[in-house]
């Protein structure tokens, strides 16, 4: 889940080694691959990458305490972490999961994706987050149109291709510039914002929107009760928010949401309807779902709509 485009340590040399040391990975030769990592970061400490990629690389050897000290020093060099050092640590149980991942790492994440998102989401991973929101409207409000909606975390605007025909004005919002620009390129949404779901919906005015969608996008916040409290402020009475969430499967897990080895977090059913009453707003229906695929599984969703009272 880690960006995949390659950063140059700047050293030729220990970029090749780094080269060797993911191809033994994906041979299964961890052990080996260690070795040469540690070799290669004494060349280029200051390379989060490599340190990264030795964390990794010690998960996989079963070195949970050498995985967490390569991690963290893949965070002494890169604060922002846009490789999700902190999530890492989090699922070693090193540190506490972050409640939210690094901003950094989400617009790394899916600027690496942009280029073949659709064709692996949609055409790989059979995605269907946005039609099964679009179903999810129809049922409770058939017939009703929108006529200022807000699609956070837009990506390349799957969800505008369902719900245009039922929206006078859609604002796309998403922390990656180049799903923007992919969303952009269809021409579907009415103004498009590089930003963070949070921040962009607190400067929106207050009973400002009718709907707000967020298809397979509160999967990359741990914590939902910031974007729901900020999407009931915008929301009008009797407005809509449309969402989508990964079902917590882990029937002891003792938080109402965790984060899953995909890095992505799940949450509880009853969390999600708790949040959801604290912001103020009222359940109108819930589905669960596949809605897609991962690593040859099917993912289970929550596709849920609340109101504003
Ligand atoms: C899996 S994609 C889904 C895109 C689109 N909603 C769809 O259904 O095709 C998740 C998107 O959410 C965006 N995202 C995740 N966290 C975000 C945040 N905190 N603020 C803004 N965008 C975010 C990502 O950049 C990514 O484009």
């Amino acid at each position: 889940m880690s960006p995949t485009t390659f950063r140059s340590s700047g050293d030729l040399a220990a970029d090749r080694r780094y080269g060797y040391a993911r191809a033994l990975m994906a041979e299964g030769d961890a052990a080996a691959a260690v070795d040469l990592l540690v070799e290669t970061l004494e060349r280029v400490p200051a390379w989060a990458p490599g340190w990264f990629a030795l964390g990794e690389a010690r998960e996989a050897i079963g070195d949970r305490d050498g995985a967490a000290a390569a991690y963290r020093r893949a965070l002494d060099v890169d604060p922002d972490d846009s490789l999700g050092a902190r999530l890492r640590l989090g699922l070693l149980g090193a540190t506490d999961v972050p409640s939210v991942p690094p901003s950094a790492f989400i617009r790394d994440l899916f600027d690496d994706y942009a280029p073949r998102f659709e064709s692996s989401l949609v055409d790989g991973l059979s995605y269907r987050g946005p039609q099964l929101i679009a179903s999810a409207l129809d049922a409770a409000a058939p017939g009703r149109s929108f006529a200022r909606a807000i699609d956070l975390g837009c990506g390349t605007g799957l969800m505008a291709e369902t719900i245009r025909s039922r929206v006078g004005h859609v604002i796309g919002v998403d922390l990656s510039a180049r799903m923007i620009a992919a969303a952009r390129a269809k021409g579907l949404y009415d103004g498009l914002v590089v930003g963070d779901v949070v921040e962009v919906l607190a400067g929106e005015g207050a009973g400002s929107v009718d709907l707000v969608t967020a298809a397979d996008v509160f999967c990359y916040l741990g914590d939902l009760q910031p974007v729901v409290a900020a999407s009931s402020r915008v929301l009008a009475p009797g407005g809509l928010l449309a969402f989508t969430v990964e079902v917590q499967i882990d029937a002891a897990a003792n938080s109402g949401f965790s984060l899953k080895d995909s890095l992505r977090y799940c949450h509880r059913q009853d969390y999600v309807f708790d949040v959801g009453r604290r912001s103020g707003l009222d359940l109108v229906s819930l589905a669960r779902e596949e809605f897609r695929m991962d690593r040859g599984v099917p993912v289970e969703g929550f596709i849920v709509l609340f109101g504003r009272l």
